[in-house]
């Protein structure tokens, strides 16, 4: 019986996931995607050409592999088949759980309104609906990808929905579906995701039991999670390991090898608390060189610098067995390098994530920088300050980097 090997974003989301699932997907039989929604945004290059994927699992890419989406996902079907249709036949090679929570367009109206109403205290959501999806299926008053299956009794439920809640519609000026519309749309749903809905619990003990080679893809990042991340701006799903056993129905001991995400720096897309982030000309080239703004809503991202507290802290979480450095070559040409190696909160220098990591304030040991890894495919052939600075991280985070990336190319990745 095979164990699945996992792969799980360590910071704040988009440290480059997508890259290095894309790139195991070579050698795997399935990738299932476990957590999030179509929030996530991965932009995976392969031979120069460009994919944005946010929920199909970045295996897709990979003729070979196929794809799972679990259980703790939830699922936009007016999002995902738009995704779909970049692809020609996924039929055999595509399944959708069906215990996977439904997100449909009022759930995105509710997330926009409620940002609307927080005012300056707002999460800066993607504003696609993940919170209010989540919230339902919590609440218990959510619609599973199954249901999909007979859309009559899924439009009553929904009218049903809308009637009993129609005084918080009305103030957050959500207008309820019309039932023909509502009816012709999940029948359109229906046609295209039908046939791909099934049972994945069982599929995934059965893919294990004949020994297939299995990767699981993790959205968003630790610093996200809804119990470990910087709470309440998160997002609403278990984005840590933990999360793959119960979003695939898997238990821990079939989790295999745990590959960490990481950025050779760091960045963070929306509010909430970030020690490291630079607000000077460093973080503007950072964002400049790493072309940091968002694959899903083209907002700029806020950078700073590797905080490797908060990464021994998800090392620790998540069992990460080997951290996958990202985006090195961003870093190219910059004087000296930073590390946040501490935090100081009320006086006191603390090496933990306190509980709120807004009164925190970085301490940084400098680095020597260099001049170019972009494109090197060998660790030996990185300058050697490079090399000194990856030493280094590993000694802060007790971790090896067994995988080095210097660009967005596929083949551009250093394994050791
Ligand atoms: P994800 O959400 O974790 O999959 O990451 P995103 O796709 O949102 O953001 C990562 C971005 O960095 C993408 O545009 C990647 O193409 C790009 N990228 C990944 N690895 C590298 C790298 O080593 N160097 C550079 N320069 N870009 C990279
Ligand atoms: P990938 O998989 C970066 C952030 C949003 C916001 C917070 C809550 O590409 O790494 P939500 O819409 O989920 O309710 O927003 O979480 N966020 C991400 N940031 N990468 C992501 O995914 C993210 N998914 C959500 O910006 O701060
Ligand atoms: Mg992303």
């Amino acid at each position: 019986m095979s164990k699945a090997d996992l792969i799980v974003g360590l910071q704040w989301g988009d440290e480059g996931k997508g890259k290095i699932v894309d790139h195991m997907a070579q050698t795997h039989d399935y990738v299932c995607r476990f957590a999030g929604g179509h929030n996530a945004g991965h932009t995976i290059v392969i031979d120069g050409k460009k994919y944005a994927l946010h929920l199909i699992p970045s295996g897709v890419l990979n003729p070979t592999a196929k794809n799972i989406v679990g259980n703790g996902v939830v699922l936009s079907p007016k999002d995902f088949i738009k995704e779909m249709v970049q692809f020609d036949n996924l039929d055999g090679r595509l399944f959708l759980s069906d215990k996977a929570h439904v997100l449909l367009p009022y759930h995105a109206l509710i997330d926009q309104a409620k940002e609307r109403l927080k005012g300056d205290k707002a999460i800066g959501t993607t504003g696609k609906g993940i919170g209010p999806a989540y919230g339902d299926k919590i609440a218990r008053v959510g619609h599973r990808l199954g249901e999909l299956l007979n859309p009559e009794k899924l439009t009553a439920k929904i009218v049903a929905y809308f009637e009993m809640n129609k005084p918080v519609f009305d103030a957050m000026g959500v207008d309820a579906p019309v039932e023909s519309e509502l009816l012709a749309e999940l029948q359109g749903y229906k046609d295209v995701l039908g046939k791909h809905i099934t049972d994945t619990t069982q599929l995934m003990w059965k893919i294990m039991d004949e020994d297939k080679k299995i990767l699981l893809e993790g959205a968003q990042g630790t610093m996200l999670d809804i119990d470990h991340g910087t709470y309440p701006y998160v997002t609403s799903s278990t984005t840590v390991s933990a999360g793959a056993c119960s979003g695939l129905g898997i238990n821990p001991k079939d989790i295999g090898k745990v590959t960490g995400i990481a950025k050779a720096y760091c960045t963070r897309v929306g509010n909430g608390p970030f020690p490291s982030e630079d607000f000077g000309a460093e973080g503007d080239l950072l964002r400049k060189n790493g072309h940091e703004f968002g694959t899903t809503t083209g907002r700029p991202r806020r950078c700073g610098w590797f905080d490797a507290v908060a990464m021994r802290h998800a090392v620790r979480v998540n069992g990460v067995d080997q951290v996958s450095l990202m985006k090195l070559d961003v870093l190219d040409g910059f004087d000296e390098v930073k590390v946040c190696v501490a935090y100081e909160v009320d006086g006191k220098e603390i090496n933990y994530v306190p509980y709120e990591l807004e009164d925190a304030t970085p301490i940084y040991k400098s680095f020597p920088g260099w001049d170019k890894t972009e494109g090197v495919r060998e660790f030996d052939a990185l300058p050697d300050t490079a090399k000194s600075y990856i030493k280094a991280l590993e000694e802060m985070i007790g971790t090896k980097m067994g995988i080095i990336s210097t660009s967005p190319e596929r083949e551009d990745t250093i394994i050791r």
